[in-house]
C-alpha cells in the first residue's frame, strides 16, 4: 500500500514530513533525484525526462501513486505526463492544486466562472524554471479574478539548500524577498512555490514582516493526499516498505536529510 514522494532532491523532505504525520499508516516511498537538482535551471524536455524516470522508479518499488513534491516537475512536466504518458492503472499528481485550491477557496473540479477572492496581492518565489512556465498565474486565472501575481525568481536558493549551506541560503532569501517587494511593496500572501522553502520558512516570514501570509505546501498536500485516498483507496500501490532513495551519494545525501528532519533518515542507491 505505498505511495511514492518524487522531487530533484531534498526539498520533497517538507512534503513527506507532512503527510507522514498525516497519514501515518501508509509506508512511503522517497525519491530524489539528488544527482539531476537542481531541476529549476533545467529547460523542460529535461525536466520532462528525469522526471519521468524518476516516477518509474517509484512505480518499480510499488507505488501505483506518486505525487511529485516539486513544483518545477508540476509546472513543467505534469501536464504532459498526465496526457500521453501515465498508464490508465497509474495516478501522478502535483503540488499545484491543494495550494490553488486554499488561495482560491474553492475546489479543483469547481468550474464555475473565475470570481474575486480575498486575497488581491500575491507574492510568489519559486525557481527559475517555475516562474517562466507561468503555470501558477495560468490556473489562478482560471478560478479568481483580480489577483495580482508577482513573481521572484530565487536563483541559487536550491542549491545553497543542497549543498547545506544555510547562511547562503538565508541571504539569498533576503535579497529576493527585497527585490520582490522592490516590485510589489505590500503583498497580502506569499506563496513558497519550491518545496526547499519550508526549510527557510522563518526567514521568507521575517523577511516579509508580520501580516504577510505565507501560503507553505506541505500541510495543504498532506490534507489533500488524505482526501484523495479516502477517496480512491485502491491507488494505493502493493508495496509495503518505506524507502528512501537516492540518484546521488547515499550517505551525503543521509547526512543532509537528517539534518533538515532533524531526526535519522538512511537513503539507498536508487
Ligand atoms: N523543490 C523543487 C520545487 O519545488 C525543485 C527545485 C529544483 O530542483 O530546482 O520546485
Amino acid at each position: 500500500m505505498a505511495v511514492g514522494i518524487f522531487d530533484s532532491g531534498l526539498g520533497g523532505l517538507t512534503v513527506l514530513d507532512a503527510v507522514e504525520k498525516r497519514l501515518p499508516d501508509v509506508p512511503f516511498v522517497y525519491l530524489g533525484d539528488n544527482a539531476h537538482a537542481p531541476y529549476g535551471v533545467r529547460d523542460a524536455d529535461d525536466v520532462y525526462e528525469l522526471t519521468t524516470r524518476g516516477v518509474e522508479r517509484l512505480w518499480a518499488a510499488g507505488c501505483d501513486l506518486v505525487i511529485l513534491a516539486c513544483n518545477t516537475a508540476s509546472a513543467a512536466a505534469l501536464r504532459r505526463m498526465q496526457e500521453s504518458w501515465v498508464p490508465r492503472d497509474k495516478r501522478v499528481l502535483g503540488v499545484f492544486v491543494p495550494l490553488i485550491e486554499a488561495l482560491t477557496e474553492r475546489e479543483w473540479g469547481d468550474n464555475s466562472p473565475p470570481r474575486e477572492v480575498q486575497v488581491k496581492h500575491v507574492a510568489l518565489f519559486a525557481t527559475p524554471a517555475t516562474v517562466s512556465s507561468r503555470a501558477f498565474q495560468r490556473e489562478l486565472a482560471f478560478r479568481a479574478i483580480g489577483v495580482d501575481v508577482e513573481a521572484q525568481s530565487c536563483g541559487g536558493v536550491v542549491d545553497a539548500i543542497e549543498e547545506g549551506d544555510m547562511i547562503l541560503a538565508e541571504a539569498l532569501v533576503r535579497s529576493h524577498v527585497d527585490a520582490l517587494k522592490r516590485k510589489m511593496p505590500n503583498p497580502q500572501a506569499a506563496i513558497l512555490g519550491c518545496t526547499h522553502y519550508p526549510l527557510m520558512q522563518n526567514i521568507f516570514q521575517d523577511a516579509l514582516g508580520p501580516d504577510v501570509q505565507v501560503y507553505s505546501q506541505p500541510n495543504l498536500v498532506a490534507e489533500s493526499l488524505a482526501d484523495y485516498l479516502t477517496r480512491r483507496p485502491e491507488m494505493l500501490g502493493e508495496g509495503t516498505a518505506k524507502q528512501f532513495l537516492t540518484t546521488g551519494d547515499p550517505k551525503r545525501v543521509s547526512a543532509r536529510a537528517t539534518q533538515f528532519l532533524r531526526r535519522e533518515i538512511t537513503f539507498e542507491q536508487a
